[in-house]
């Protein structure tokens, strides 16, 4: 019998419907056991949120300040044989509540030399929270042996919009009638992410991970796009200058840093607004004069080891 935990959170299940898409074939098979724990804070993230609250969480997040969370519910004393850590980037950080849930002791006993697989569904910038999680998993002593990653396949501008309409506007369907559904698509889950779990399957059956990464990457379960790493690389560096300036003027929800707040949420959709067209000129051009360099970074990215 091969025992695997699902650690995840979300919001409106969009990472759920992509978790259990993969995992499909897993329930049919008698002799793996699969157990679900969902990360819940004490006070629960709003969805739709509001403009301020959903702003207002971005200094806690990129920081990495854990928010309370329930006791979680899975038994300690199960050896897990894999550990499936579910998240969605908030920020180009890995969200609120699972990278709480990474602080805390229970975390530090689940995961101690255990095999750990990430899933993720997001709007397409993921690559930063994905370092962020790998030097958690470091730091707890568990080896990362797969990653998968789903993502909203329309434009970044395009996209961009949607996210906003979704999470601020509640929208999950077409914004004004005119822009694509927000997310990951559901054909892409009905028809891609069962392959995903199956050759995880096969990992987990041998009690042997090595390759994994490279077989996942080959059935298309890593997206990057060179004009959303230069972007990301951008926000790396700023967004924990500004989440510290925001953090000075007082504390998360408080009336004396709402000014700084609302600049950031104004600031922020203006510069990748402004910005998207440059990088992506700027992105064709790379790996024209930098064609070793840009492969050697989309390669890093798509593996599970920290540089
Ligand atoms: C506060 C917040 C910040 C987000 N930041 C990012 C981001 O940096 N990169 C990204 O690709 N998606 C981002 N998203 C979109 C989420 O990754 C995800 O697609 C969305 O929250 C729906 O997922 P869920 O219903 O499973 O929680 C963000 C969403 C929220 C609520």
């Amino acid at each position: 019998m091969k025992k695997v935990l699902v650690i995840y959170f979300t919001q409106t299940g969009q990472l759920h419907r992509a978790v259990g898409a993969t995992l499909r074939n897993f329930d049919s098979d008698p002799a793996i056991k699969l157990d679900f724990e969902r990360v819940e804070p004490k006070t629960p993230f709003p969805f739709p949120w509001t403009y301020m609250q959903f702003f207002d969480a971005f200094p806690e997040t990129v920081q990495g300040i854990p928010c309370e969370l329930h006791p979680a519910k899975f038994n300690p004393q199960e050896n897990y044989d894999l550990i499936i850590i579910a998240y969605q980037p908030w920020f180009l950080s890995v969200s609120r509540p699972v990278d709480s849930f990474l602080q805390s002791t229970e975390a530090a006993k689940l995961l101690k030399g255990k095999p750990v697989i990430t899933i993720l569904a997001c709007r397409n910038m993921w690559l930063n929270a994905q370092e962020k999680m790998k030097m958690h998993l470091k730091r707890l002593d568990a080896k990362l042996v797969g990653n998968i990653t789903f993502v909203d396949r329309a434009s970044n501008l395009v996209s961009l919009v949607t996210v906003l309409a979704f999470a601020l506007g509640g929208e999950q369907g077409r914004y004004l009638g005119i822009f694509p559904k927000y997310g990951v698509s559901d054909e892409e889950l009905k028809n891609s992410a069962w392959k995903f779990g199956d050759t995880i399957l096969e990992s987990l059956r041998n009690g042997n991970f090595e390759g994994l990464q490279q077989k996942l990457i080959t059935l298309g379960a890593i997206n990057i796009k060179p004009n959303l790493m230069i972007m990301e690389g951008r926000g790396k560096v700023l967004f924990p200058l500004y989440a510290n300036f925001i953090m000075k003027k007082g504390r998360a929800n408080s009336n004396e840093r709402r000014t700084r707040v609302r600049i950031f949420g104004i600031v922020l959709p203006t510069a990748i607004f402004l910005l998207s067209p440059i990088i992506a000129i700027l992105s064709r051009l790379l790996p024209l004069l930098f064609p070793k360099r840009t492969q050697e970074e989309i390669t890093y990215f798509s593996g599970t080891d920290l540089r």
